[in-house]
């Protein structure tokens, strides 16, 4: 994995050093903090070893601004298990750069792009609408009893 250059930010492989204050800083914020994922569970994912799991941070400036975690392969296309703009950054285009860098990549690869979003989420649902994801099933207490996941599918032109 080499570094991509973002429209406003960077992409770069997660390194161990990010890990521990990264977790801290998604254990923070919603939907983390809501779903009760803590800064522990957030740092094994991070660390732990997964091939299949492709961990990049989104940098503005030289400074940690998100993560972007890829699982591929998934389901006819790679799946987006993790995302996050952290507070300081979001609102500057950022996410949407990298999604956008994610959908030209999986469209090389394969028809569809996924991911997954809670249903009290509304900015970010808003923002995968507006990125071209389609609400496809929601996934009732997956995470949490009373909280639905919503699995969500773009579909690529290839
Ligand atoms: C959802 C999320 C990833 C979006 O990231 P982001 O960097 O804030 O997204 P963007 O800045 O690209 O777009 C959000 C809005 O910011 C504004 N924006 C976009 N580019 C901008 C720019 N250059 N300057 C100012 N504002 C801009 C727009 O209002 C944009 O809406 P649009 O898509 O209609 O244009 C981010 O808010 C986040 O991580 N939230 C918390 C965690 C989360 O919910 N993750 C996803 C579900 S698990």
């Amino acid at each position: 994995m080499t570094p991509v250059a973002l429209d406003g930010g960077l992409l770069r492989p997660l390194d161990a050093p990010d890990c521990a204050p990264l977790a801290q800083a998604l254990a923070a914020i919603d939907p983390w903090a809501r779903l009760g994922y803590g800064a522990p569970a957030l740092e094994r994912y991070l660390r732990r070893d997964d091939p299949a799991l492709a961990r990049w941070v989104i940098e503005r400036n030289g400074t940690i601004a998100g993560l972007l975690a890829r699982r591929s392969p998934w389901l006819r296309g790679p799946y987006i298990e993790l995302f996050a703009v952290l507070p300081g950054f979001q609102g500057n285009g950022l996410g949407g750069a990298a999604m956008n860098w994610a959908a030209r990549h999986a469209a090389e690869i394969a028809p569809n792009l996924w991911a997954c979003v809670s249903d009290f989420n509304a900015p970010a649902r808003a923002f995968y609408a507006r990125h071209g994801f389609a609400e496809i099933v929601g996934l009732d207490g997956l995470v949490q009893p009373g909280i639905g996941e919503i699995l969500l599918r773009r579909r690529l032109q290839q």
